[in-house]
């Protein structure tokens, strides 16, 4: 089935008509999880137009890496070389725009209240990508700053994904909205614990990258807000610094203090649940299947 999207985004580049496009196109990486496709196909079956709905989001999500990785510049993507590592920030920024575009124009051959609907997605994700590297700037200790970044980078494009895939159904979108985001809220928390247990060889990148990326997640919030003043001071001064096997040792011991893993994986079930009341009327077992997946997975 995956494979099928893959075929069909490769054939909307290749109706562009422009060899180097598609040769640039194979080489961008196609090892990602695609839970956004799974969810519309376990929605909406496979049609021809889920299968147009999957691709239509997959070109969006991986346009929105390719710029992400140049705006973060991050050499390494899923453990091999990102797209700019290989070949440039301005082929990496151009290609995302192709893809992007591309994607755009077959949505609007899709009814048109998922094409507004995934549109505004896409805005929001822009407006996530942007709280996101704004965020990064100064120490952030603001949960509802963090909520609404990630409901935006990450949940949007979820929340959109399942609406859409129920409007194709014939279902009511606004309880798979709601699933989507509660799941996508999920997913991202996840992500960031992940940051904190994982290692570099399952995730691609080493652990607590992302303190030293600038980015304050849910497990440093929970931390910091644990902490008495002279720790938080401590915290603070190695906000963005490339940390030594000490101070990494350090930060992990009040996590485990202050049960920040725990906590986060219980806020991400709280999510999760709450996605799954969304649409209980369904009785719907690979849904449910897809958010015990996503809370229990290790990378
Ligand atoms: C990954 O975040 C980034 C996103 C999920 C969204 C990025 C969105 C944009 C760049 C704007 C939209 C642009 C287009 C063309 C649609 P991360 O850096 O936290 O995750 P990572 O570890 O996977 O890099
Ligand atoms: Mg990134």
């Amino acid at each position: 089935m995956m494979k099928n999207i893959d075929k069909f985004m490769r054939s909307f580049i290749v109706d562009l008509g422009e060899e180097s496009v598609v040769s640039f196109f194979d080489k961008i990486s196609q090892q990602g999880k695609k839970l956004r496709s799974k969810l519309i196909i376990e929605i909406a079956k496979t049609s021809k137009q889920s299968l147009a709905l999957a691709s239509v989001v997959e070109m969006i999500h991986i346009a929105s890496l390719l710029h992400d990785d140049v705006i973060d510049n991050a050499l390494t993507r899923r453990s091999a070389n990102s797209f700019n590592a290989d070949f440039g920030d301005k082929t990496a920024i151009m290609m995302g725009d192709i893809l992007y575009s591309c994607a755009f124009s077959k949505l609007a051959s899709l009814p048109q209240s998922v094409a507004v609907f995934v549109s505004n997605a896409v805005a929001n994700l822009s407006v996530g990508e942007l709280l996101d590297v704004e965020l990064s700037k100064s120490f952030n200790t603001n949960k509802e700053k963090y909520f609404k970044m990630i409901y935006c980078k990450t949940a949007s494009l979820i929340e959109a994904s399942a609406y859409s895939a129920a409007i194709l159904e014939g279902f009511e979108g606004e309880d798979f909205a709601l699933y989507g985001k509660n799941l996508g809220l999920a997913f991202q928390i996840i992500d960031d614990v992940l940051d904190i247990t994982s290692n570099d060889k399952i995730l691609g990148k080493p652990a607590l990258h992302d303190f030293k990326e600038g980015k304050v997640t849910l497990p440093y919030l929970y931390m910091y807000e644990g902490c008495k003043d002279k720790d938080k001071k401590h915290m603070m001064s190695l906000y963005k610094k490339s940390l030594n096997s000490y101070e990494c040792a350090w930060i992990k011991d009040k996590m485990s203090e202050f049960r920040v893993v725990e906590r986060c994986i219980k806020e991400a079930k709280n999510f999760g649940d709450k996605a799954l009341d969304a649409i209980e009327k369904y009785n719907m077992d690979g849904l449910k299947n897809i958010i015990r997946q996503m809370i229990e997975r290790d990378f």
